[in-house]
């Protein structure tokens, strides 16, 4: 069997208190031999970690910046992350990419220094539609990855969540043959750089309906989760898919 992750990225939503309801109900019912990582805003990272103390549950921050401390108002530190028992952090997000205009250069940055630290960084790739529909699907995957790895040297404790922009939030789900191309294309790339037990994540509208159908493909290591993460009825049956 292989392993398999199931990461929930809960984005700007939930407050500390919604933050603890949900893993009191949550890790009451989970029952699973999965890697489940949660991604909660950095305003509950506390309630989150105490929420999770104890369980194998892990749990991180939604992005970094690549300096442990300093005069970078608005950022939160990695370093402290780590400290408070947090292990990942999602770096290069589409909607990081998008709207906060983080560039290919800044993400290698932030992966190199989540790794120097300890932690485990998760890397965003993903095209856009507009890219998919002139044919760039693989260029621009293998460009993410090139650039944000490029000073990376090796592939442990590292991972990569592939999530095709115009399949995040809008119900639009990828199909098989374009996961698994996309899949195949990424592990090959992680290869070429040595870095062959690289885990790679789909995401973008995984739901329980359709989990079971993408956790079986070839080279689906795992899922990142967005919109159905945040209730537990919805993440539950994600979070214990048995293939
Ligand atoms: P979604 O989000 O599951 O709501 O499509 C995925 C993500 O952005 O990580």
């Amino acid at each position: 069997m292989k392993s398999f992750y199931v990461a929930a990225n809960w984005k700007m939503h939930k407050n500390p208190e919604q933050t603890r309801k949900f893993f009191k109900n949550f890790l009451a019912q989970v029952q699973t031999r999965n890697h489940l990582i949660f991604f909660p805003p950095a305003a509950n990272f506390e309630s989150c970690a105490s929420s999770l103390l104890g369980s194998s549950v892990k749990w991180g921050s939604q992005n970094c910046y690549h300096l442990a401390q300093g005069a970078f108002t608005g950022e939160n530190s990695l370093q402290v992350v780590k400290e408070m028992g947090g292990t990942h952090a999602l770096i290069g997000h589409s909607e990081r990419r998008q709207f906060f205009g983080e560039t290919g250069e800044l993400l290698a940055k932030k992966v190199k220094f989540a790794k120097d630290i300890g932690m485990i960084p998760m890397l965003c790739v993903g095209e856009s539609l507009t890219e998919r529909d002139q044919g760039k699907t693989n260029q621009v995957l293998s460009e993410q990855l090139k650039q944000g790895l490029s000073l990376q040297t090796e592939g442990s404790n590292l991972m990569i969540a592939y999530e095709p922009v115009w399949a995040i939030g809008t119900g639009r789900v990828a199909s098989v043959e374009q996961v698994q191309e996309a899949h195949a294309h990424i592990h090959q790339e992680l290869n070429n750089l040595g870095m062959t037990r690289t885990p790679v994540l789909y995401g973008g509208s995984v739901k329980a309906d359709n989990c079971l159908q993408l956790a079986r493909l070839e080279g689906v290591d795992g899922f990142l989760v967005g919109g159905a993460s945040l209730e537990v009825e919805s993440f539950l049956p994600i979070a214990q898919v048995q293939f």
